[in-house]
C-alpha cells in the first residue's frame, strides 16, 4: 500500500492583492522503502508541496491521500503528530535541551516513561552515527552535520513511516550532506520510511530512487 497519494492537488495562496497557484494539478504516488527528490527551480511549488503532504493544510483542489485517507477528513492536528515528521534546513533543535533531550521531548510527549525514553533517544542517537560523547551537549556545541542527525533521531522517534525533509542538506558541507543523505536513504532501504526530500542538490538527488523535477507548480519531469 502506498504511504501517501497526491491526486490532480492544486494550491492557490491568496492575499488581499495576489492570488499564486503555487501547485497547479500534481498527482503521484509515494511508497515505503524508497527515497524521493523533489527538485525545482525557487517558487516553484516545493516547499508548497512538503506541507500539503506534512498536513499543515489541505489543498485549494484535488486530494491527498494518507494511507488510503484524505487530509481533508481528519484532524490534521492528530495527522501532524502521528503520521508525519519533519526535517528542516535549519535543524530546529530545542537549544535549550540535549542532544539527547531533544530526541527525548517527543517521545515523552507520547507517553513514554523518561528512563526508557532516555533509552530509546541513545538508542536513535547511535542509529544516526552519532558518537557517546555528543550525547549531552547543546545545539551550539554541535557541528551542523552533528546538529542535522540529532534532527533526524528525533524524527524517528515520533515512530511514522513518512519522513520530509525540506533541504535538509542545504546549510551543510557537501561531505556532511553525503552523510545526511546517506543516512536517509538507509532509513528508506533498510526500514521501509517513505522519505521524501527537497533539494536543489542535483549530484544528492542522483541518489533517490526517484526525482520529481517541479515547474511553475506542475511535473515536469520524473
Ligand atoms: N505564504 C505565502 N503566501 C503567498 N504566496 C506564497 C506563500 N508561500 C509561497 N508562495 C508562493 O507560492 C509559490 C511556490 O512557493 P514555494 O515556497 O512552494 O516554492 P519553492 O519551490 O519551495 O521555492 P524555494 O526553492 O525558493 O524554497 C511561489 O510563487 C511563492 O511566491
Ligand atoms: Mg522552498
Amino acid at each position: 500500500m502506498s504511504v501517501i497519494e497526491l491526486h490532480d492537488v492544486k494550491y492557490v495562496y491568496q492575499t488581499q492583492y495576489q492570488r499564486t497557484e503555487a501547485l497547479r494539478g500534481i498527482s503521484y504516488t509515494f511508497e515505503p522503502g524508497r527515497v524521493y527528490a523533489i527538485l525545482g527551480s525557487s517558487g516553484s511549488g516545493k516547499t508548497t508541496l512538503l506541507s500539503l503532504m506534512a498536513g499543515l493544510d489541505v489543498p485549494t483542489d484535488g486530494i491527498v491521500l494518507c494511507e488510503g485517507v484524505s487530509t481533508a477528513d481528519i484532524d490534521l492536528e492528530q495527522y501532524r503528530r502521528e503520521r508525519v515528521a519533519m526535517i528542516y534546513q535549519d535543524f530546529r533543535l530545542f537549544p535549550l535541551l540535549t542532544a539527547v533531550e531533544n530526541v527525548m521531548y517527543p517521545i515523552e510527549l507520547r507517553g513514554m516513561k523518561p528512563a526508557e525514553a532516555k533509552n530509546r533517544s541513545i538508542e536513535l542517537l547511535k542509529k544516526v552515527g552519532l558518537p557517546e560523547t555528543v550525547l549531552d551537549r547543546f545545539p551550539a556545541m554541535l557541528s551542523g552535520g552533528e546538529q542535522q542527525r540529532v534532527a533526524i533521531a528525533r524524527a524517528l522517534g515520533m515512530e511514522t513511516k513518512l519522513l520530509l525533509a525540506d533541504e535538509p542538506t542545504g546549510n551543510l558541507d557537501s561531505q556532511n550532506g553525503e552523510t545526511v543523505f546517506k543516512i536517509l536513504e538507509d532509513l528508506a532501504h533498510e526500514d521501509g520510511y517513505c522519505v521524501v526530500i527537497v533539494t536543489h542538490d542535483e549530484d544528492l538527488a542522483k541518489h533517490a530512487d526517484e526525482s520529481i523535477r517541479l515547474h511553475d507548480g506542475e511535473i515536469a519531469e520524473s
